[in-house]
């Protein structure tokens, strides 16, 4: 931690510009597109590796989150990251810590209404790394858009001088988003697992084609998931980008969100109509 921010304080001094790829690990060519993205921004490249407790339900998946440090350190090697930083939970978070950041409208629904408590996690732990590594720019993917838009409004309402990047989301050739959970799917939970992008790939057709009614755009996507043997919906929303609230009719900028399990595996994915 003080090793970290004192290389931190280094960089600024040598008047070089850090760019931060905060992660969980398990890497793929979705969080290396991340890396990328970073390398282009400034001069350094800092990503973190962090499975944080906070931002996981008691009933959740901490325990058997995938981690593969040895590979995840080649990976970031051959990118050409200059500072791995891989805290231990037990150095990140004191017995008796008792701070936390709370964003408090964009967090209430999607995600944040069936992970109660995950966008705090999220938030306090994001919060913590920007401190530590002191970053110029950050970037963060598209596949997560509500943890996007809860860690812009926390940088704006906060202040913290870093600079937000997002990137798109990279997806397997058959649609599936990228995500270090994929690796729980059985070869049958693999094809299902597609369905979320049919899904959503039907909803910007039929918006392309004219349909603005979102009631219209649920059900069908809807469709697609409950025609799909082992899926169960968590959510199917359509919200305003900005507010991330439900809207009935598409006008500005759209969020389409999915949250599906398949089996065991709960997947995200989401995209964003700019009308
Ligand atoms: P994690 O799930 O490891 O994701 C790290 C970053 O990679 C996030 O910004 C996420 O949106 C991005 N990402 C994941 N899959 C992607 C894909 N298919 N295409 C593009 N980007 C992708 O998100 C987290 O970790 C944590 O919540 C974290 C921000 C590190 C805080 O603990």
């Amino acid at each position: 931690m003080g090793e970290m921010q004192g290389l931190a304080r280094q960089f600024h001094a040598a008047g070089q510009r850090v760019a931060f790829v905060p992660t969980m690990g398990s890497l793929h060519d979705g969080h290396m597109s991340l890396v990328r993205k970073a390398r282009e921004a400034a001069d350094l490249v800092v990503v973190s590796i962090f499975v944080n407790p906070a931002q996981f339900g008691p009933e959740e998946d901490y325990r058997s989150y995938p981690r593969d440090l040895p590979r995840d350190s080649r990976l970031c090697a051959d990118a050409g990251v200059d500072v791995l930083f891989c805290p231990d939970a037990d150095a990140m978070y004191a017995v008796d810590s008792s701070v936390y950041v709370e964003e408090t409208q964009l967090s209430a629904g999607l995600c944040g209404a069936c992970r109660p408590g995950h966008f705090r996690g999220v938030a306090t732990v994001v919060a913590k790394l920007f401190n530590i590594v002191q970053p110029d720019v950050a970037v963060f993917g598209q596949k997560d858009a509500q943890q996007v838009r809860v860690i812009e409004q926390m940088t704006r309402d906060l202040n913290f001088p870093v600079r937000i990047l997002v990137a798109p989301t990279l997806r397997e050739p058959d649609g599936l988003a990228m995500s270090s959970r994929n690796v729980h799917l059985s070869a049958t939970e693999r094809e299902q697992a597609t369905c979320l992008y049919r899904a959503l790939i039907l909803a910007q057709r039929l918006h392309d084609e004219g349909t603005s009614d979102v009631g219209s755009l649920r059900s069908a996507m809807r469709k697609v998931i409950e025609s799909t043997p082992n899926a169960k919906t968590d959510y199917i929303e359509v919200v305003d980008y900005g507010t991330l609230r439900a809207v009935d009719v598409i006008r500005g900028p759209t969020l389409i969100a999915l949250a599906v399990r398949i089996g065991r595996t709960r997947l995200i994915d989401n995209l964003v109509i700019r009308s």
